[in-house]
């Protein structure tokens, strides 16, 4: 696998999923076809990469207000893959939801419950419960570290009065701001404690690192370099006009990891002229989307002189979302298989680096694979998620079965929210272009990503493809409307 180089051909990906025929395949369309497989199926790896981000899941959750906010995202994140927060709320709410992701499991955290040597013991255990902490760095008034307190050295007797100073645990161990991650796990060990105070120079409290944090409960998780995990968004392709509004994104640009543009057609004069000046703006890279032809992604890659750095990757698909209708609504569409392989080939073409994430229209593992055959990277999903007890929203119960809704960004529930996502589509603002429903309630998203991972696994065995590049290969076939029967359970008592 591997010695047929795509990149001497530019019309790789379109001629295999037969666009270059007239075509605009969906997922269902095809199948792949199985490989040579020359390796253990154990050493199947289904990494990618997004520009500097690694991930250990190639599946990302959408930029939906059904779908992820920082449950989702958190989940997501120590799963290996990524969510990508919506947009659908004041960005406040975006900035409150992206600092919960970055100091959810961070390695050292940066904001530490602090108390003084004289607070009380009622305000001890008001903190404590404010906080959901269990244990505070105590500091004198110069913010130097004189003592830890947690909740071990609280009097067995609850009634009982006391001051910190008179529990708490003096001049604890601390170290140096420095300290690396490996130094931090020898160290916890040698001095049996939870908590590490760092200090400078002076002796200032800067941070804190606790045992738990270093726990690898999470082995696969997607972390930034300071081992904080990472975080999504999806935005505008315009900067905010609201000077408050501006200082709040700025603020979230200082902390979020990738920018996903969440408009349904970005290929726009006034989109990308609004996205270039974001990026001349902001630090954070962007993936930017969505478009659906080769066209679109050449244009992009070659007239548009986006900032190396700063344009990371092409989200393609449109109209294929499980909740979309924009096609219904306006004969305008590009099913994700089809953008898929049109971009890619672009990308083959003109810029190699830059990442493709095919975005909806997944409704089984098995269509993983299709993606990645016809040139992505990575893949998003709401239809996925939506379902999961991670999403936002509650669990209804319909006919006995649990649910929860899932709504298109351009359902015309989504947008009695506000005005925060209208520029997601055209400037007709009543046209709906989503659908609002329900969804079968599926439990936590770990269990759904074990099944989707084993399906991608299993499919890359069969493709006779070790990792996510290698499946660029696979062949794929058109089938048909027998072939489809076919390959679903079929001619049983209830199937015929
Ligand atoms: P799935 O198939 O996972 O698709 O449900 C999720 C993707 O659909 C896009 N999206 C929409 N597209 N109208 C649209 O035409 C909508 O209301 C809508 N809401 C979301 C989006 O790209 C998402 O990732």
């Amino acid at each position: 696998m591997g010695k047929n180089n795509f990149s001497n051909d530019n019309y790789f990906f379109r001629r295999k999923t037969e666009s270059e025929n007239g075509y605009a395949l969906t997922f269902d369309d095809i199948l792949c076809l199985p490989g040579y497989t020359d390796f253990d199926p154990k050493d199947v790896s289904i990494d990618t990469t997004i520009g500097p981000f690694s991930f250990k899941l190639p599946i990302f959750s959408a930029a939906m207000d059904t779908v992820t906010e920082t449950e989702m995202a958190i989940q997501m994140a120590l799963l290996g893959g990524l969510g990508v927060i919506h947009r659908n709320c004041p960005y406040d709410r975006q900035l409150s939801m992206v600092k919960k992701v970055k100091r959810a499991r961070s390695f050292i955290v940066r904001e530490v419950a602090t108390v003084h040597p004289t607070d009380t013991d009622v305000q001890v255990k008001l903190k404590m419960e404010q906080f959901g902490v269990s244990g505070f760095v105590v500091l004198d008034e110069n913010d130097k570290v004189i003592g830890i307190v947690t909740a071990r050295d609280l009097p067995y007797d609850q009634n009982k009065k006391f001051l910190v100073k008179d529990i708490m645990t003096k001049n604890p161990i601390c170290a140096s701001e420095k300290i690396s991650q490996k130094q931090a796990i020898q160290k916890l060990y040698e001095i049996r404690k939870e908590k590490l105070p760092l200090v400078n120079k002076d002796n200032e409290l800067v941070g804190l690192i606790t045992r738990k944090d270093l726990r690898p409960e999470f082995p696969d998780a997607s972390k930034d370099k300071d081992g904080r995990l990472l975080c999504g968004l999806g935005i505008s392709p315009t900067l905010p006009s609201n000077p408050m509004d501006l200082e709040t994104f700025k603020k979230i640009d200082e902390l979020v990891d990738i920018f996903f543009t969440d408009v349904a057609d970005v290929y726009k004069r006034d989109d990308l002229n609004g996205i270039k000046a974001i990026m001349e703006n902001t630090q954070t890279p962007i993936v930017l989307g969505n478009i659906g032809t080769f066209e679109a992604a050449e244009a992009i890659l070659t007239k548009w002189d986006f900032p190396d750095d700063k344009l990371l990757g092409l989200k393609v698909g449109m109209g294929s979302g499980s909740i979309c209708i924009t096609t219904i609504q306006t004969g305008i569409g590009a099913p994700t298989l089809f953008a898929t392989a049109e971009v890619a080939d672009a990308i083959q073409m003109y810029n190699p680096k830059i990442a493709l994430i095919a975005d909806g229209g997944l409704k089984n593992s098995g269509d993983l694979i299709k993606a990645f055959a016809a040139g992505a990277d990575a893949t998003m999903s709401g239809h996925f998620f939506a379902g999961c007890t991670e999403s936002p929203g509650y669990i209804d119960t319909i006919g006995g079965r649990k649910v929860k809704v899932y709504r298109g960004m351009g359902s015309k529930e989504a947008r009695a929210t506000g005005t925060y996502a209208f520029d997601r589509y055209s400037n007709v603002k009543k046209l709906a272009e989503g659908v609002s429903d329900y969804v079968p309630f599926v439990g936590d998203v770990s269990g759904v990503m074990e099944q989707l991972c084993e399906g991608l696994r299993n499919g890359l065995v069969y493709g006779g493809a070790q990792t996510i590049q290698q499946a660029k290969h696979i062949k794929i076939r058109k089938i048909t409307h027998a072939g489809k029967i076919e390959s679903s359970a079929h001619d049983l008592l209830s199937r015929k």
